[in-house]
């Protein structure tokens, strides 16, 4: 029997604007260079598919992805640092794979910065593939920046 399946039930859900304040939270303990609140209230007023991955109502994560015509772009993919390593990115990532195909995208898009090894190994056990490199995309420090890894996955119909 795996870990999650020893739990009470994980389930996503819709993220609304009552999920914003602990969300932000979670993202200034989980980034260096965390996204504000307003960034994921403009992301719910631009209609991304955004969810929270949820534990009897405790927030374990969640998710903000962008659907253009045929294929999807992952935002943000984030779980709670207390909560890391028990499969949850896996589950997330199944789920929207399969949300995605269901609205008919052909392929799923991210961004990783160059140096988050363990998120690009988990996308490269997904199945994602390293398509591309955008130079300097990431703030790393004053003055500096950070390469991202664009990954892609292709989703079968
Ligand atoms: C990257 C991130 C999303 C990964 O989340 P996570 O929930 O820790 O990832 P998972 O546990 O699903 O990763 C799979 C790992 O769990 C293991 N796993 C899978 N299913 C499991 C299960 N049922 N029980 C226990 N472990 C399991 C996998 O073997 C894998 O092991 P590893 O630790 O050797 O890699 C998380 O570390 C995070 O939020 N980081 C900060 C934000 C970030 O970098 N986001 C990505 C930006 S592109």
């Amino acid at each position: 029997m795996s870990a999650l399946a020893q739990l009470p039930p994980v389930e996503l859900q819709s993220m609304t604007e009552t999920w914003l304040d602990a969300v932000a939270r979670t993202e200034k303990r989980a980034y260096t260079h965390p996204w504000s609140r307003g960034n994921f209230a403009d992301s719910l007023r631009a209609g991304y598919h955004a969810q929270v991955l949820t534990q009897d109502e405790t927030l374990l994560g969640y998710l903000v992805l962008m659907l253009s015509p045929g294929e999807a772009h992952l935002l943000n993919i984030t779980v709670d640092p207390d909560q890391q390593g028990r499969g949850l990115a896996l589950h997330m990532i199944g789920e929207l794979v399969r949300w995605s195909q269901a609205q008919g995208a052909q392929s799923l898009w991210l961004e990783v910065r160059v140096s988050n090894v363990r998120a690009r190994q988990i996308y490269e056990r997904y199945g994602f593939k390293a398509v591309g490199l955008r130079r300097n995309y990431y703030p790393l420090a004053p003055f500096k920046r950070e390469d991202a890894v664009v990954m892609s996955l292709p989703l079968m119909p």
